[in-house]
């Protein structure tokens, strides 16, 4: 397979107008050169986003989400870069070969991760399967169900898998940093007889397991993937790979807590739910949520946990501007159990019995008061106008005011006059907060990342002649530029934009992209460029000695320090 050439990138790009492929996800209007429309990737009610035609490029004033129609493609659509330039590339009638194939820089993690569910798949599979195919049968879970979610089965021997895939190649310290294996005195599996879940990023890649017990130990009933680059538990949720599409199809998506309630309901049709494995929403959650544009039907155990987990997530997604609704399930004790119990039809029609948040929380606060108190009843209200208090719906505040003013005979302007008046925030005119300055040292660091990104000569330039520079995060791109290099034995910047797209220095590269992109590459520049480094590694380390010079006591190492800054002054003079 081949990589998707950047001259292909440049050419779609290129055909693409920004303004029109923007425009079809969100409003846009023209205001002068350029047009505005509110940003999809924050909280936004005004206008924040402004797309230029002229530089093809979007910012946001408020958020500084900052790119090109593809990255704009890829963050709204929640695809993968190759994924999104073939979405654009079809939007504006150009054909790209099936066969083109993207890089990570964590491919080889992912790959990893896909090993591990197929073996655990097959395992499953094998005679020794059998107690762990009859408990899954006897969850009623189908083989479609069982394929279509890929779950398999970890052996019991404590490194199976550990132990091939060190015989196939790689590394302990891959197999460490997927969190596949843990270190022993050797290294053994982490999931050892347990029926595994994978679990997948957005874009549909295995990041890791979440693996449950099936006899009766009386270990964790599940265990799952430990933090790990690619797996990160408050960024992922259950089954969002598959259900994203379905839920903008649908305008809602289910919020479900185990993942075995995610299966259950999937396998009866319902695509559009995700499962939060356990956890609380966090805000990357949120993010993945709010960017669907649909409804939430937040539909948690039926315990007091889930009563609690209600409160705490519906919190979250009404605070994001996203439309919730509440699903309190009864006669089960989670939705995996209710569809075993009831009918499809049931539970469908208890999704449309949906009720607001808002009544959630009265319906909440109602609980273990005796309204024949009349402490109890104080309390209720009050908490009921402080709920209030946090809404701007005058409607709804009239609604409850009088619902509470009849049902506990209060007088209503006692009620009103608690309600404290807030003004609709006035439209504001946005200021776009000047981007902080960057200091000379960055400025120099940013083009001389530039330059490697665009060519091989650079890239040997900077091998010769630097080899270093003195920042972490730069080292760090630099380095991701030279692995690229010696791998693919050519470089271009799409393609390396497309190989940091899942790493730790993509927003930093995408920064540099967006800053130099309209530079024209002049090769006496750039060796100017690294003349001036040298000369700012030389003024630092000179910085740097005279501090040490001045805390030296002994003389003779004082003299020393004294040598090398003349030592380093020379050589500044003659550069
Ligand atoms: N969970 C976990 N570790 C545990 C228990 C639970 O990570 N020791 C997570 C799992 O992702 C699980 C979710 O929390 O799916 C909800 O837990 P729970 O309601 O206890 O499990 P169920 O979904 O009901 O699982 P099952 O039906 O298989 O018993
Ligand atoms: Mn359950």
């Amino acid at each position: 397979m081949a990589m998707l050439p950047t001259e292909e990138i440049n050419r779609i790009q290129r055909t693409a107008n920004i303004v029109d492929i923007i425009g079809s996800y969100i409003n846009l209007e023209k205001k002068g050169k350029n047009y505005f429309g509110v940003c999809p990737f924050h909280d936004d009610h005004n206008p924040s986003m402004s797309v230029s035609e002229e530089k093809q490029l979007y910012t946001c004033f408020v958020c500084h989400a900052t790119g090109t129609v593809f990255t704009f493609v890829q963050n709204y659509e929640n695809v993968s870069f190759i994924e999104a330039v073939k979405i654009v590339a079809d939007r504006v009638g150009i054909e790209l070969d099936s066969g083109y194939k993207v890089t990570s820089k964590y491919d080889k993690h992912y790959e990893l991760v896909d090993l591990a569910v197929k073996y655990y798949q097959n395992n499953l599979k094998s005679s020794d399967g059998k107690q762990a195919r009859e408990y899954l049968k006897n969850r009623g879970l189908s083989e479609e169900v069982i394929n279509d979610f890929a779950i398999g089965l970890a052996p019991k021997a404590p490194d199976n898998l550990t132990k091939l895939l060190i015989n196939k190649g790689y590394s302990e310290e891959m197999l460490l940093d997927t969190g596949i294996s843990n270190r022993g005195s050797t290294l053994y599996d982490l999931f050892r007889n347990r029926i595994t879940f994978p679990i997948h990023n957005a874009s549909g890649k295995p990041v890791g397991f979440s693996a449950r017990i099936f006899d009766d130990s009386d270990e964790a009933k599940y265990i799952n993937t430990r933090e790990t680059k690619i797996f990160k538990k408050g960024e992922i949720l259950f089954n969002y790979h598959r259900a994203q599409n379905e839920a903008r199809r649908l305008k809602y998506l289910l919020v479900v807590e185990g993942q075995m309630d995610a299966v259950r309901i999937y396998s009866c049709g319902l695509k559009n739910v995700v499962a939060t494995m356990g956890t609380a929403l966090t805000n990357e959650h949120i993010k993945l949520l709010k960017k669907l544009n649909t409804t939430i039907v937040l539909c948690m155990d039926n315990d007091s946990a889930g009563e609690k987990a209600t409160i705490t997530n519906g919190e979250l997604l009404a605070d994001a501007q996203i439309d919730l609704k509440v699903l309190r399930i009864s006669g089960a004790k989670d939705p995996d159990e209710y569809l075993l119990k009831y009918s499809v039809e049931e539970f469908k029609d208890a999704i449309n019995h949906a009720i607001s948040f808002f009544d959630f929380k009265l319906n909440y606060l109602k609980k273990n008061k005796n309204f024949s108190k009349v402490d109890d009843v104080s309390e209720y209200v009050n908490s009921v106008i402080a709920e209030l208090n946090k809404t701007h719906d005058d409607i709804l505040i009239d609604l409850t005011v009088n619902r509470l003013s009849e049902e506990y005979h209060i007088d209503r302007n006692i009620l009103l006059n608690k309600i404290i008046k807030v003004e609709t925030p006035k439209t504001e005119i946005i200021v776009k907060p000047k981007k902080i300055p960057k200091a000379r040292r960055d400025k120099l660091f940013d083009m001389l990342i530039f330059y490697m990104m665009n060519g091989e000569k650079y890239i040997k330039l900077y091998e010769q002649e630097l080899s270093y520079l003195p920042d972490e995060k730069y080292v760090a791109i630099a380095e991701d530029i030279l692995a690229f290099f010696i791998k693919y034995n050519y470089i271009n910047m799409a393609d390396f934009i497309t190989y940091e797209i899942d790493g730790d220095n993509y927003e930093k590269v995408l920064d540099i992209v967006d800053n130099y992109a309209l530079i024209e590459l002049n090769d006496g520049e750039y060796i100017g460029l690294i003349e001036k480094i040298k000369k700012l590694i030389d003024e630092e380390r000179i910085s740097k000695l005279r501090e040490q010079l001045k805390r030296e006591s002994d003389i003779n190492a004082k003299l020393k320090i004294a040598d090398e800054i003349t030592r380093l002054k020379k050589r500044m003079c003659n550069l």
